[in-house]
């Protein structure tokens, strides 16, 4: 790091974008203090290096989004295996083609569980990816910051209080020098983001109310016949409590996060209950961390407004519904996933005031697009706190359901809540920065 930063003051050339994110890395407690926009003068176009932590489903989704929507690059990826890698990389390497990029440098192909901390340091990596499970997120968010990278954060942010706590401090250490998204694209939504605007103006007045709900499919295993148990075990994250923080926090978050959104709040208490009524086993995952497959919530929120939140992810292959309906003194909101967004006034009111449409590959799309101009124009924008604070909420209705007792914020935010997820990472061997062929 202290080399770099004698390299940008020993160069004699004008200061491109790079430059200065080369220089920010290296700057006092490895935190990056980029200068407004002005500071990437006639570089202010040139794109982005995009490292990936992660590189399953959603890293292929994003980082897909990030490179064909986006001046984003994919220049460097992580990840436990080398499956995962190779078929991440060539499909990188054919959007590089398309685009007239250059692909992945061998070097910057990284395996092993703490190779994060190499990709991190890159000098190709302006914005770290982390679309890991979400019990590494603190570890790996923490490390992006500290090397003064940007970061889109895929939600939860963690899986424990304890690891909320370490991002919102992460966040803290960011704030006015890094950006940091964190994965609700629902809050670009055209549709949603009109919804709660109206809420906000008072549109169906007072929210008394609100019911919301996360029905999905079971999910498919990714486990093979004669996988060690250990890599079948992170194979499978998803049904693990540890790893996911259980369905509640790793996927309902999207709705609890619109709930907090149009409420401007988080709930003072909750209550509730959650059971494994169709999931029995999943490989891999020993059985005191296998992930419930519903959960039944009642969240209190300030001034006596009361949600009620159902879900689950059974094998009812075609029922999918996912959404919230908030109840105010002059009217009514409907948001779902799949169909248009709508506030009905009460019958004195009105009728329909509002119809809008809700797409979530294109609220993604313009999600990217600002966190590359926050970074380009040095507004940054950063979501690390609000993110934490959305995870928390679903912790807190994984407390009051696993112990079956109304469980207040206070009490939660300052419970010891960590999990130890027993697992051994080494054993997975090569924990070397480079081990790809290339
Ligand atoms: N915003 C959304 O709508 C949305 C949708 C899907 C997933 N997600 C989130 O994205 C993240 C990833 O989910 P996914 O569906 O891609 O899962 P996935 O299993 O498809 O991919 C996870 C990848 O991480 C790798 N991995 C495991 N342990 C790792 C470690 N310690 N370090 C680095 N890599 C590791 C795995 O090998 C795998 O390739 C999760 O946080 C999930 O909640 C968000």
């Amino acid at each position: 790091m202290k080399n770099k930063l004698d390299q940008a003051k020993n160069s004699t050339k004008a200061p491109s974008r790079r430059d200065f994110v080369k220089t920010g890395v290296a700057a006092g407690a490895g935190l990056l203090i980029v200068p407004s926009a002005t500071a990437f003068g006639s570089t202010a176009n040139s794109s982005l290096g995009l490292g990936i932590i992660g590189c399953g489903g959603r890293g292929n989704y994003d980082g897909g989004q990030f490179a064909r929507n986006t001046d984003v690059r994919v220049t460097a990826l992580m990840d436990l295996f080398d499956d995962r890698l190779e078929s991440t990389r060539a499909s990188f390497d054919k959007i590089a083609e398309e685009k007239g990029y250059a692909k992945i440098s061998q070097t910057n192909i990284f395996k092993g569980w703490r190779s994060y901390e190499t990709l991190v340091q890159s000098k190709d990596v302006d914005l770290v990816l982390i679309t890991s499970p979400p019990y590494f997120h603190p570890d790996h968010l923490e490390a992006a910051v500290a090397a003064g990278k940007h970061v889109y954060l895929e939600k939860p942010v963690a899986t424990d209080v304890h690891g909320c706590h370490r991002v919102i401090k992460a966040g803290k250490q960011a704030n006015g020098k890094l950006s940091i998204h964190v994965g609700f694209q629902k809050r670009y939504d055209e549709g949603y983001r009109t919804t709660i605007e109206k809420i906000h103006a008072g549109e169906i007045g007072d929210i008394v109310l609100g019911q919301t709900f996360y029905y999905t499919n079971d999910l498919d295993r990714q486990n093979k016949d004669g996988m060690p148990e250990l890599e079948a075990r992170i194979r499978n994250w998803v049904f693990d409590k540890a790893l996911s923080g259980d369905i509640l926090v790793e996927q309902n978050i999207h709705i609890i996060d619109v709930v907090n959104w149009a409420l401007k709040a988080h709930p003072v208490k909750a209550s509730g209950i959650c059971g494994r009524a169709m999931r029995k086993e999943v490989g891999g995952i020993p059985a005191e961390f296998l992930c419930n497959d519903h959960f039944i919530l009642t969240y209190y929120y300030p001034n006596d407004v009361h949600i009620s939140f159902n879900s689950n992810q059974f094998k009812n292959k075609g029922y999918r519904q996912q959404g919230e309906r908030f109840f105010g003194t002059l009217g009514v909101s409907e948001t779902m996933q799949s169909s248009p967004a709508k506030i009905t006034l009460n019958k004195e009111q009105g009728i329909k005031v509002y119809e809008g449409p809700v797409n979530l590959n294109t609220g993604i799309q313009v999600k990217m697009k600002a966190l590359v101009e926050s970074i380009k124009s040095g507004k940054f924008e950063n979501q690390a706190e609000q993110g934490a604070d959305s995870t928390l909420t679903t912790i807190l209705g994984r407390m009051a359901a696993y112990s079956g007792k109304e469980v207040t914020w206070e009490k939660m935010f300052k419970s010891d809540d960590k999990w130890n997820t027993k697992l051994k990472l080494d054993n997975l061997g090569s924990n070397s920065a480079v081990s790809m062929k290339g």
